[in-house]
């Protein structure tokens, strides 16, 4: 028996997952964050075949934003790192913040990057938004206690629905020294299907 066709039309639309993992917080190279030893976690249950992309921030140059919309009014492309992060975020269909709570908020090279976007909005003939509003954004933090790290998950849930992309939720786990949030079960169980739990795709 052969399948309907509207429903191989549905299979063939759904993309191939490809998380793209942005690493933010500024520990020195070399040495693995809570926030990221969380996220590695919870890519480790991804299924085999998906794509990965994991980038660091802080180790990437990035520029400081200008305003340019009531000047300019568009901004060009992007090159150097700037360009291999937007040709990255339009490359996955998920995007997963792997952000330490910094002062109640995001770390400060997220922070740039999502500054970015907004120029992203305004170079001609991308169509960064309508590209945006296909994926789904992940968030994986480590704070002191969680109720700390509730306004920076409400501004990435914000930003999340800005762009409208789907938000699909944070992990949160206790952090400090590296290493403190392997002793925090309750994260680390979390950790094992935040992921794949959400996994719309096929
Ligand atoms: C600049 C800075 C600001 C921080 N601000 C907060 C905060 O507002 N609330 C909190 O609970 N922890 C705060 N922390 C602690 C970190 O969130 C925590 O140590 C986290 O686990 C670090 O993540 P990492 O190990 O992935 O770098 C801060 C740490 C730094 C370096």
């Amino acid at each position: 028996m052969g399948v309907p066709p509207h429903r191989f039309a549905t299979m063939r639309a759904m993309p191939s997952p490809h998380h793209l993992f942005l690493t933010t917080s500024t520990r020195e190279p070399g040495h693995v964050g809570n926030t990221e030893w969380l996220a590695r976690q919870a890519a480790a249950a991804l299924p085999a075949d998906g794509a990965q992309t994991w980038l660091h921030l802080a180790q990437l140059e990035l520029p400081p934003f200008v305003d340019l919309r009531h000047t300019a009014g568009q901004y060009p492309a992007p090159t150097g790192d700037m360009k291999t992060l937007l040709d990255a975020t339009l490359a996955a269909t998920d995007i997963v913040f792997v952000a330490p709570v910094y002062w109640f908020s995001i770390p400060s090279p997220l922070k740039t990057y999502l500054d970015h976007w907004s120029g992203w909005m305004r170079v001609p003939g991308l169509g960064f938004k309508e590209a945006m509003a296909a994926k789904t954004l992940h968030l994986v933090t480590t704070s002191g206690d969680r109720a700390k790290a509730q306004p920076m998950v409400d501004s990435v849930q914000l930003c999340a629905q800005f762009l409208g992309m789907r938000f699909a939720g944070a992990l949160w786990g206790k952090g400090g020294p590296p290493g403190a949030v392997q002793a925090d079960a309750a994260a680390v169980e979390a950790a094992a299907s935040f992921l794949i739990a959400d996994c719309a795709h096929p």
